[in-house]
């Protein structure tokens, strides 16, 4: 009688899921989600572990949150794996955090070409260590022609040095006569970021409860939909993204203006 239970329990989780997931397909899906991926430490601590259990146990999360968004249509995905301050971390917490994408790749990165997902990465590549470096170059360039899921990676981001480099080499531009002062407005500015390629995210979600931006896209979420939820990272599973997206669906995305019976 138990099991009949808990059996008829989990179907039910599962029918509620695929309907659920059913209807948010039936309206807008974000083109572009930015994930601050937050609330590791915070999880392993809970339970005892160190830190760094709780970031492994985030890139199984990483997996699973890349696979729905891609079966949803989502067209781009960037997680927020390090910023430029991350680096004033203890050197063994660095060590690991920057062996992530070493593992996540070495594992996943069949299953990715597979769901014709592209990899590519936003940041300062250049003081990354070089077999982290490598890894993402290789998925990288494994990936380059598909055009599924742009699953993009901030790793050693940070958005104001993101906006003083754009802010410099546009005036290097004006400088050597490559574009004038009167170009540049918020497109020709936009193309100077590292997101050039990318449209802006639709949907910001960050979890653990923290309510800030920490250096993330501050240029690029100007006019996107913010969602936070205190669930830690490693616990962020397909119904919160589902969850995510209804109230993303709910919002009412005036950009500035009004809506049309508003004008009425
Ligand atoms: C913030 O949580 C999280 C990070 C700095 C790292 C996020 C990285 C992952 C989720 C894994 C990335 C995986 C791949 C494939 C690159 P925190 O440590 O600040 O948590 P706390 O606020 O609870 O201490």
């Amino acid at each position: 009688m138990l099991n009949k239970m808990k059996l008829w329990k989990s179907q039910k989780k599962d029918i509620d899921f695929d309907d659920r997931f059913q209807e948010v397909l039936q309206h807008s899906i974000p083109h572009h989600i930015a994930i601050i991926m937050d609330g590791n430490g915070r999880w392993a601590k809970k339970r005892a572990l160190p830190r760094v259990a709780g970031h492994h146990e985030g890139m199984k999360v990483v997996r699973k949150i890349t696979r729905l968004a891609n079966k949803l249509g989502v067209k781009t995905l960037t997680l927020y794996a390090f910023s430029t301050e991350n680096w004033k971390r203890p050197k063994m917490e660095v060590d690991y955090l920057m062996k992530l994408p070493e593992e996540f790749l070495g594992k996943f990165l069949p299953e990715l070409i597979e769901e014709n997902v592209r990899v590519t990465m936003m940041g300062y590549d250049k003081h990354l260590p070089e077999h982290t470096a490598n890894a993402v170059m290789n998925a990288m360039d494994a990936t380059k022609d598909n055009d599924g899921l742009v699953l993009n990676f901030a790793l050693n981001y940070g958005s104001r040095a993101e906006i003083l480099d754009a802010v410099k080499n546009v005036l290097k531009d004006v400088n050597n006569g490559i574009i004038n002062e009167g170009q540049i407005d918020e497109d020709t500015f936009s193309n100077y970021l590292m997101t050039k390629e990318l449209p802006d995210p639709d949907l910001l979600i960050r979890t653990s409860g923290e309510i800030r931006l920490s250096n993330f896209m501050l240029w690029q979420l100007a006019y996107t939909e913010f969602w936070f939820t205190p669930v830690l990272w490693p616990d962020f599973d397909e119904k919160h993204l589902i969850e995510a997206i209804e109230a993303f669906q709910g919002r009412s995305r005036r950009f500035g203006g009004l809506q049309s019976e508003e004008l009425k």
